[in-house]
């Protein structure tokens, strides 16, 4: 296509209001040179599309961490091509994903997030997930550019990090996305050594675009574009959202006087338009038909894959013989399946532990809460309703809602006339199933009325706990009112938040009425798990973290499971020695009862078929595919890089290329488990390797009785150095069966940037194959 006579056709307000989102999500459309409204969504677990709640579901796949702890790129390929067919259904182009930052440290408050420790997984990971989604049709734009590796302070932070570091490690999974032709990026919000990064001209225009030679277009991270000339000059491409920003009339002036050239707001124009002809929204893109993939089967297949089984005393897993079979924990009835922040999508259904293990029926399932560490009420689960009001108190629209929760971010409702609405009421019917001191809550930020059964039990501001939207919206305080109910009895609770926020003009409209029945002491709750344990012949505990700990917006402060849940364990595997612990966690945390329990099964975020995949998986159905793809510490305290909090606005990246595995390799203390770990439900003997022009041959024994994956891992050491992934592959075999699988090894593992290009690093490597970086009993010499 001829984008130079398209831009021709375009004079310069038209071609600078492109540059900047027309809104939250989309950019203008050109009818007259036939440029559709082009659409961008989060990502990376589904897309969520360009409404905020569960109006518009979406498939909820396993968090990142669990893609890349199936280390199997036809698998993460798959999954890209699911996402494109989301998207497509949904009207969206480009997909605000994957985010490949890195686990620098455990504290990382996105490390749920982003795939690894480890660059070159990282790296291999993003380009399967890259090139399957645009395999169908759908843009990416790997996240977020670069170093944007923990969250305090996001906006403003700056990083301080060696040339040579950024080139071999932070920015090398960016490197090989742009290889595997990704069609977008998304700069991140902090500066790297003093320059924020939508300004990073070096970078962007430097690395990115020319000595990388990306043709694709630069999205900025929401909001991150806070300067004219700069960020045009920058690199950056888009800056969104919109229609509000510091491009406009002002960076039509720039031009004007001088200070900015035309032909730079062309070449943003040309990039938009080569995205936009690659995903259809200018002329068809040629696409081969793809035949339909089941979300829901694939949902389920990815999470057994990616389940990641550490420890397994005894074999007790997969279980047989189990009759009676006690299942523990809050998140065993509510599934954590997601982390906080963009990265959420709304499922139009979640299978629970519970409802996974009750449908599958290998035993009698019995239910204990145990403990319940969540911070927040839930909505109540009957249908409400949402009245959308003038100031006048006028009913503008009214619309059903599956639960006491409002949610319009962006849009509000079609038939709400934002002009006019003033405020909105949610309106529940709550049922007391049993008598006492029932809870109810107000989650959110603004002025609120909540009453219930017409007495008024709260009218008053609640403000935000910081200034960050992000944090401010998705993290909002709660707070809670005792009101006692007598059993059977039915209340009307409304509660109406009496102004309707905005960001950048879009609507944002989030708040929860929560409730809670009332329980027993949380003493008199962990002692009936107990119980059940020890009248169970296997007890299941199910253990996460919350929307509290792992999210966007602020990063973690310990690694501990929140409330008793250490406690709960702890008691059950005294009752019960057959403990299975499932850890439901999309990044590190420590599990001070390990040696306790016999077994401890890591499911990560697992999406929405989180329990259809946990029945597979502990009944034998399907064997637990995952293998660490971070090191799990056995504490925060030994952990070798845990610093996120910038002093005097910066955190310098010390540690140089010494992150993950590097570090612990050189540190005094052991991790609890290292990369690359996971047991199967097989065993294997490593048998010979051959290493030479380029590749490594590899072979393995399945030695166990049942047929099963490996993930055969290849680790270079280059003269005088440690050992570092170079290659991996899945292997598959049944038992007594032997399979051979070569690695290729990429360029840059012989080479190291030298202060101006890549060089190679001559001499004798050392070359190790096995099942994690622990556990390699094969080796063999490569000379370069
Ligand atoms: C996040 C991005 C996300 C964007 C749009 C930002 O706060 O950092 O990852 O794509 O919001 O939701």
């Amino acid at each position: 296509m001829d984008f130079d006579a398209l831009i021709n056709k375009l004079d310069l307000p038209t071609k600078i209001r492109l540059l900047t989102g027309a809104d939250m999500w989309s950019l203008t459309p050109l009818p007259e040179i036939g440029l559709d409204r082009l659409v961008m969504s989060d990502g990376p677990i589904g897309v969520r599309g360009e409404q905020w709640s569960s109006a518009d579901p979406s498939i909820a796949l396993p968090s990142p961490t669990a893609l890349a702890a199936t280390w199997d790129l036809d698998l993460v390929r798959q999954v890209g091509r699911l996402l494109a067919q989301e998207a497509r259904r949904k009207g969206v182009h480009v997909l605000l994903a994957p985010t490949i930052n890195l686990h620098r440290s455990p504290l990382g408050g996105r490390h749920f997030e982003c795939y690894s420790e480890d660059v070159h997984l990282t790296g291999e990971i993003g380009a399967a997930y890259v090139e399957g989604v645009q395999d169908g049709g759908v843009a990416t734009t790997p996240k977020h550019f670069v170093a944007n590796d923990f969250e305090t302070d996001r906006f403003t932070v700056n990083v301080k990090v060696t040339d040579k570091v950024l080139r071999e490690v932070y920015l090398r999974p960016f490197e090989r996305v742009v290889q595997a032709g990704a069609w977008g990026l998304m700069s991140a919000y902090n500066s790297v050594n003093g320059t924020t990064m939508t300004e990073h001209s070096d970078l962007v225009n430097g690395v990115l675009k020319d000595e990388w030679g990306f043709d694709g277009c630069v999205v900025s991270d929401w909001t991150a574009v806070r300067s004219t000339e700069a960020t045009a000059l920058g690199g950056t491409d888009v800056a969104m959202p919109g229609p509000h920003g510091p491009w406009g009339e002002k960076l039509e002036a720039a031009v004007r006087e001088g200070r900015v050239p035309e032909s730079a707001v062309d070449d943003k124009v040309r990039r938009i338009l080569r995205l936009a002809h690659r995903t259809g929204a200018l002329g068809g893109a040629e696409r081969a038909e793809q035949a339909e993939i089941d979300g829901i089967a694939l949902a389920r297949e990815v999470a057994a894959r990616s389940f990641t089984l550490l420890k397994n005393s005894g074999d007790l897993l997969p279980l047989t013989g189990v009759r009676t079979l006690a299942l523990i924990g809050s998140a065993a009835a509510e599934a954590r399946i997601m982390g906080g922040g963009s990265a959420q999508v709304f499922p139009d259904r979640v299978v629970s532990p519970l409802d996974g293990l009750r449908e599958y029926g290998g035993a009698e399932v019995r239910y204990a809460l145990g403990t319940d560490p969540r911070l927040k009420l839930a909505p109540i689960a009957e249908p409400a309703r949402a009245l959308f009001l003038d100031a006048g108190g006028e009913l503008l629209a009214e619309h059903e809602l599956p639960n006491s929760e409002a949610r319009w971010v962006g849009q509000a409702p079609a038939d709400v006339d934002v002009e006019r609405l003033a405020a909105v009421e949610i309106r529940a019917t709550c049922t007391a199933e049993v008598a006492g001191e029932h809870q109810f809550a107000i989650s959110g930020v603004g002025r609120f009325t909540l009453t219930v059964d017409g007495t008024t039990v709260f009218d008053d501001t609640i403000a935000p706990a910081g200034d960050d939207p992000a944090v401010a919206f998705l993290h909002a305080p709660e707070k809670r009112f005792p009101v006692t109910l007598a059993e059977g009895q039915r209340v009307e609770v409304t509660l109406r938040q009496h102004s309707v926020a905005s960001f950048n003009g879009m609507v944002l409209i989030m708040f929860v009425l929560g409730h809670a029945n009332p329980t027993l002491g949380e003493d008199e709750l962990l002692a009936e798990a107990a119980e059940l344990a020890a009248a169970s012949d296997v007890a299941v505990v199910v253990a996460s973290t919350t929307l509290e700990v792992e999210s966007e917006g602020f990063d973690r402060k310990s690694l501990a499971l929140p409330g008793r849940q250490d406690e709960l364990i702890s008691a059950v595997a005294r009752a019960n020695p057959r403990t299975v612990v499932v850890v439901n966690a999309g990044s590190p945390v420590e599990m001070p009862w390990l040696d306790e329990v016999a077994a401890v099964l890591l499911t990560w975020f697992p999406g929405q078929e989180a329990g259809g995949a946990l029945a597979d998986v502990l009944y034998g159905e399907a064997e637990p595919g995952g293998r660490l793809p971070t090191t799990w510490p056995v504490r925060l305290a030994d952990c070798p890089v845990v610093d996120v909090t910038p002093v005097d606005g910066a955190v310098p990246y010390e540690e140089g290329e010494y992150i993950g595995y590097r570090a612990w390799a050189r540190h005094a203390v052991p991790p609890a488990f290292w990369f690359g770990h996971g047991l199967g439900y097989t065993s294997w003997s490593y048998d010979a390797i051959d290493a030479g022009n380029g590749s490594v041959t590899v072979s393995v024994t399945n030695t166990g009785s049942r047929r099963g994956r490996e993930v055969v891992q290849v680790y270079l050491a280059a003269p005088g150095g440690d050992p570092r992934l170079a290659g991996f592959d899945v292997v598959e075999a049944g038992p007594g069966e032997s399979v051979v699988t070569t690695v290729f090894l990429p360029e840059r593992a012989v080479q190291e940037w030298d202060g101006s290009a890549w060089r190679a690093v001559p001499g004798e490597y050392t070359v190790t194959a096995g099942r994690s970086y622990a556990d390699r009993p094969l080796t063999a010499s490569l000379t370069v």
